[in-house]
């Protein structure tokens, strides 16, 4: 994790236009259109993925974000790359006064994340693995599983004898 540096004018600017972008994309389709706002934002995608409508890609941290090829994120996910540090944690304390941590997100390749899922911060989604519709995914999902609940847990692996 690292921490979110302090506010400068091009830290704001930057603000500007990757939110403006992502309100964007909220409503574009087709997925190609969508796919290619989220990379003006600063999101590393592969080819051929398919990102879906009403997706929040972090409005702060687009940037920490990689997504591989043939990936699906479908309606409704929310991936985040920020969240408060505990450690700094008071009763009585001001958001102000409260540093952000980030970390990265991976989705490999030709993963699958099912609508409404939310995906936390260092998070990587293993190639094909699955995560269930409505998911709120804390921990790393292997590849090739099938993760659901909140938090997420593995409820299948797939191997080659699947086929
Ligand atoms: C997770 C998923 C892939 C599992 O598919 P499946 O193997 O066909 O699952 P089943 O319907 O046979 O259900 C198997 C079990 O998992 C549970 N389950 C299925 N999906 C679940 C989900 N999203 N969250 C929690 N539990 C789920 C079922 O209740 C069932 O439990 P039980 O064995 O105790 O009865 C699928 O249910 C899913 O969520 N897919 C994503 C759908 C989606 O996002 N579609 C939109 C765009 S494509």
């Amino acid at each position: 994790m690292e921490y979110v540096e302090h506010r400068t004018v091009k830290s704001i600017l930057k603000g500007i236009w990757t939110h403006t972008l992502s309100d964007i994309a909220m409503f574009t389709f087709p997925y190609q259109l969508t796919t290619a706002i989220h990379r003006l934002r600063g999101v590393k995608i592969g080819k051929h993925t398919h990102i879906s409508r009403h997706v929040v890609l972090d409005d702060h941290n687009p940037e920490l974000i990689e997504i591989g090829s043939g990936v699906y994120i479908t309606y409704g996910v929310i991936i985040i790359c920020h969240k408060r540090d505990m450690d700094y944690y008071y009763p009585g304390i001001q958001g102000k006064n409260w540093p952000f941590k980030t970390a990265k997100v991976v989705l490999k390749d030709n993963c699958h994340i099912g609508i409404g899922s939310i995906i936390m911060p260092g998070v990587t989604i293993g190639e094909g693995a699955i995560v269930g519709a409505g998911s709120l995914v804390t921990h790393d999902v292997p590849p090739y599983s099938v993760a659901v609940g909140s938090p997420a847990k593995v409820v299948k692996t797939y191997t080659a004898d699947n086929n």
